[in-house]
């Protein structure tokens, strides 16, 4: 196969890649000219992004497992060190959402479920994530890739619980870049909201409710995504992986680190009558 993609002979390993942003980052790391090893909760989801890849299937693994499990993660590093050989990207990235349980509408044994459920994948998912894997990145002087959110950085992208676990990983990309120079890179992506089938903490009864819902509940008479500068903004997952790529690339990103791309339609130059201000030009 001859590819000139940014990733070309790459090995990345993602996890959450059976749907959402993850299976697009993974079949966007195959266009790039990588493999990829997919890990996810549940076979059926890993196999629709091993048939999604086509005639590139034979470069994707999928890789049953829970980033609560040092155990699974583990197996799955060995899994694709012994599938292709190395492992050049790690994109820490499964999670859940809290639905916006605010603070005043929960009461402290709902909070404290939230919380736990939703920091042990979303924060300590991570942690584990990159501790089974970095010496296999050390190895291809790779880089790690986390998927952030805006809720990193600003409030209403959840509630107070997912606010904080994605404000934690932003700390882990500061940390983590600093304790794996210079051999690992260590950067993020703040993607905003994309239309996925991301899930709440079933601890709370939200497992089966998917942030898709909330979002078409909420399009009404503006239409979606009107509340950002960049209106039309994309919702669909493949248009944020490019920053995926760009970190991902040791060609073009050898002396980035430390550092998150904001892939989130402006939200941070968002005006307050209008959410533009060249809405006329
Ligand atoms: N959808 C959005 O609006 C949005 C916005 C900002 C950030 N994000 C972040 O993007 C990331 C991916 O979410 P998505 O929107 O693609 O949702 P998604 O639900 O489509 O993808 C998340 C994947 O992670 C998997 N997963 C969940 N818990 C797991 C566990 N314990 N072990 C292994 N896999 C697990 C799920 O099965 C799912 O396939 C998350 O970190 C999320 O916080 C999403």
């Amino acid at each position: 196969m001859t590819t000139t993609g940014w990733l070309d002979g790459d090995v990345a390993l993602i996890t959450g890649a059976g749907s959402g942003i993850g299976r697009a980052v993974a079949l966007r790391y195959l266009r790039e000219g990588a493999s990829v090893a997919v890990f996810g909760r549940e076979l059926d989801r890993l196999q629709s992004t091993v048939e999604a890849a086509g005639a590139d299937a034979d470069r994707v693994l999928p890789l049953v497992g829970d980033v609560r499990s040092a155990d699974d993660l583990s197996a799955a590093v060995a899994a694709t060190v012994e599938r292709f050989g190395k492992l050049d990207v790690l994109v820490p990235n499964a999670g859940i959402w809290d639905f916006n349980r605010s603070i005043s509408r929960t009461t402290p044994d709902e909070i404290g479920a939230i919380y736990d459920e939703l920091f042990d994948i979303n924060v300590k998912g991570y942690l584990l994530t990159v501790s089974t894997a970095w010496r296999e990145l050390v190895k291809t002087e790779g880089s790690i890739v986390m998927t952030l959110s805006n809720a990193a950085y600003y409030a209403a992208g959840g509630g107070p619980v997912y606010t904080a676990a994605k404000h934690a990983t932003r700390g882990l990309v500061t940390q983590l870049a600093y304790e794996l120079a210079p051999k690992v890179r260590v950067n993020g992506v703040a993607v905003g909201g994309l239309r996925t089938d991301l899930r709440g903490p079933e601890s709370a009864g939200l497992k089966d409710r998917s942030i898709e819902q909330s979002f078409a509940k909420r399009d009404g008479e503006r239409g979606p995504n009107m509340w950002l500068p960049l209106h039309d903004a994309s919702t669909d997952p493949d248009d944020s992986t490019g920053p995926y790529v760009l970190l991902a690339s040791k060609r073009n990103a050898s002396v980035i680190t430390g550092t998150v791309i904001h892939a989130d339609g402006g939200i941070g130059v968002r005006g307050f009558a209008t959410a533009a201000g060249g809405d006329d030009l």
